[in-house]
């Protein structure tokens, strides 16, 4: 795989996580990056922590269910750079499990918006950037949660990640034209920092033991999945879901 020199990348939810991963291994491979984030504090930190190793990023504080905020924080990050080639998606999750009998009424919209309502809008701030100079890759996270209805999850949040495969497909049918491709990676049992807290030792011992490859996985793991769909080399799959879960779908 090609590096990313003279690329510019914005990937969201990189104040922590697989998120934090992909924006770090991006501005390793050349990539200057904007980290985009609500967590101002994260993404300061993680935006300093690659600068100060060489790399270089910008920080971008934003709340993706803001419309608003989220165009002018996609404008920005475009006018610095002069263009946007990678765009990755990776802010969502939800808080804590909650089954279908237990979700209040009121959890849907945060997480629905969060995590579906966010892509859209990424897609309609920089899409038109994308088709403009014919050459755009935009990755987006699904899960694990809606593709296979073996674990329970958030009712809210398997719904959410469903709706972002079909608007994964949605957008790679109209920009495929546009030299832009848009794909989705669907992990599972990722050990970020949120996905820890959320797991109780319980279910992280009924992973390992139920996983065809014996373990949670790290963020670089998922990271390294997403930032092939990123490269040039990717440029004829588009429309794909990309399954990084240790083979816990196949079981
Ligand atoms: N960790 C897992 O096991 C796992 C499994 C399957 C899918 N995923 C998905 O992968 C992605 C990353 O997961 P993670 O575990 O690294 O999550 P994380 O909670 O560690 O990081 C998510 C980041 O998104 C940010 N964020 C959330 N809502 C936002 C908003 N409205 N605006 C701006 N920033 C916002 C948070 O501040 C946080 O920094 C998520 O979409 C998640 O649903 C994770």
């Amino acid at each position: 795989m090609s590096g990313f020199e003279g690329q510019s990348a914005v990937v969201t939810g990189a104040a922590t996580g697989i998120g934090e991963s992909t924006a770090r291994i991006l501005a390793q491979r050349g990539a200057v990056v904007t980290v985009m984030d609500f967590d101002a504090e994260g993404a300061e930190a993680v935006t300093k922590s690659i600068n100060e190793s060489g790399g270089a990023a910008h920080c971008a504080v934003v709340d993706l269910t803001d419309w608003e905020a989220t165009e002018t924080a996609v404008n920005e990050a475009h006018r610095r750079a002069g263009r946007i080639d990678v765009l990755v998606h990776s802010a969502g999750g939800f808080p804590q499990y909650v089954s279908l009998l237990d979700c209040p009424v009121e959890a849907w919209d945060g997480v629905v918006n969060s995590n579906l309502k966010s892509m859209f809008y990424l897609l309609k701030a920089a899409a038109p950037l994308m088709v403009a100079v014919n050459y755009g890759r935009f990755v987006t996270l699904s899960s694990m949660a809606a593709r296979s209805g073996v674990n329970p999850n958030p009712p809210h949040y398997t719904a959410a990640k469903a709706g972002v495969l079909g608007l994964t497909r949605q957008a790679a049918r109209e920009l495929g034209p546009h030299g832009v491709t848009v794909n989705a990676v669907a992990p599972a049992n990722v050990q970020t920092p949120r996905g820890l807290k959320i797991r109780t030792p319980e279910r992280i011992a009924h992973i390992e033991k139920s996983s065809p490859v014996g373990r949670l996985s790290e963020s670089h793991e998922i990271a390294e999945a997403v930032i092939f769909l990123c490269s040039r080399e990717a440029g004829y799959i588009t429309g794909v879901t990309l399954d990084v879960n240790g083979g816990a779908t196949m079981v």
